[in-house]
């Protein structure tokens, strides 16, 4: 992957998208045998938002809740044909997570009432830390601006497509019971309370000390130091600042008047535009 040439990283398919050698077509082909069940615990997450955090807190819900959970990040398109059929014979509650627009999502999420947590953040911080982290991840293009980069981002031209086609899709499932739309600011303001919120939504049943338990291990500083105790320098990738509001030493004027326009355009007085203020 390091000797790939920057235009070789992504490829498109149906007009998004994807990291070829983590999301290979054949990864993406075998997803419509995914049989989901209806205590799998999904989490669907736009690039950025807060994906890994939220793994975080789900994998440490259910070990403590008893159950065995496998190594590594539970993306369902990093799995390749051959670990598709692994997950499909594991043993119940089992841990996902996916990127993917909510219509490319296997259609048995659906049909079994899988229930999903989707984590959204504002735009502009979501494109900075995005930025950032195609700038240190190789299997990603690496050369591009901020410049560069934002206008991408705008035009959904990166990786997974455009943030504001990913909000759109959920927009439509704000009223589902099946669906938890938290956002990363909410996360920030009280982590507590959202864990508690998603363990319920999950019917997994915690105490108020193990609530407490999980929160504490849950912030910037602590997921940043175990992340960095177990993986050395490349555990940083994904904990970068844990901030909100550092779009702010990114956007030029111009830049910020630009999403304000789309943010208007797209998501002014929808119910998820309202919950992602910035
Ligand atoms: P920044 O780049 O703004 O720091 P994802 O996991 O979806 O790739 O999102 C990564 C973003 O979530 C990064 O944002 C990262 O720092 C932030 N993040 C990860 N763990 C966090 C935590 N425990 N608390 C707050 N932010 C966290």
């Amino acid at each position: 992957g390091m000797t790939m040439k920057d235009e070789e990283k992504l490829y498109k398919r149906n007009g998004i998208l994807y990291p070829t050698i983590m999301s290979p077509p054949e990864n993406l082909d075998a997803l419509k045998d995914l049989e989901a069940r209806g205590d799998d615990v999904m989490l669907v997450a736009y690039p950025k938002c807060g994906c890994n955090w939220m793994v975080g807190v789900l994998k440490k819900i259910m070990t403590t809740c008893g159950y065995t959970l496998p190594e590594g990040a539970p993306l369902i398109e990093f799995h390749s044909p051959e670990t598709q059929k692994i997950m499909s014979q594991m043993q119940s509650r089992r841990l996902f997570a996916t990127h993917l627009h909510p219509d490319d999502i296997p259609v048995s999420f659906k049909n079994n009432n899988t229930k999903m947590l989707v984590v959204f953040r504002n735009p502009k911080d979501t494109v900075v830390s995005y930025y950032h982290f195609m700038n240190n991840i190789p299997v990603l293009p690496n050369d591009q601006s901020w410049d560069k980069f934002f206008s991408n981002f705008m035009s959904g031209e990166v990786a997974w497509g455009s943030y504001f086609d990913h909000a759109l899709g959920w927009e439509k499932c704000m009223d589902d019971p099946n669906v938890l739309i938290v956002t990363y600011e909410e996360l920030k303001e009280n982590l507590l309370e959202s864990v508690k919120k998603i363990s319920d939504f999950f019917s997994f049943s915690l105490t108020d000390e193990q609530v407490q338990g999980i929160a504490g291990e849950s912030t910037f500083k602590v997921m940043l130091t175990s992340s960095t105790t177990a993986y050395g320098k490349f555990g940083k990738v994904f904990f970068r600042k844990g901030e909100v509001g550092d779009w702010k030493n990114h956007f030029s004027e111009a830049q910020s008047k630009q999403m304000d326009e789309e943010f208007k355009k797209k998501l002014e007085g929808t119910k998820l535009g309202a919950k992602l203020k910035y």
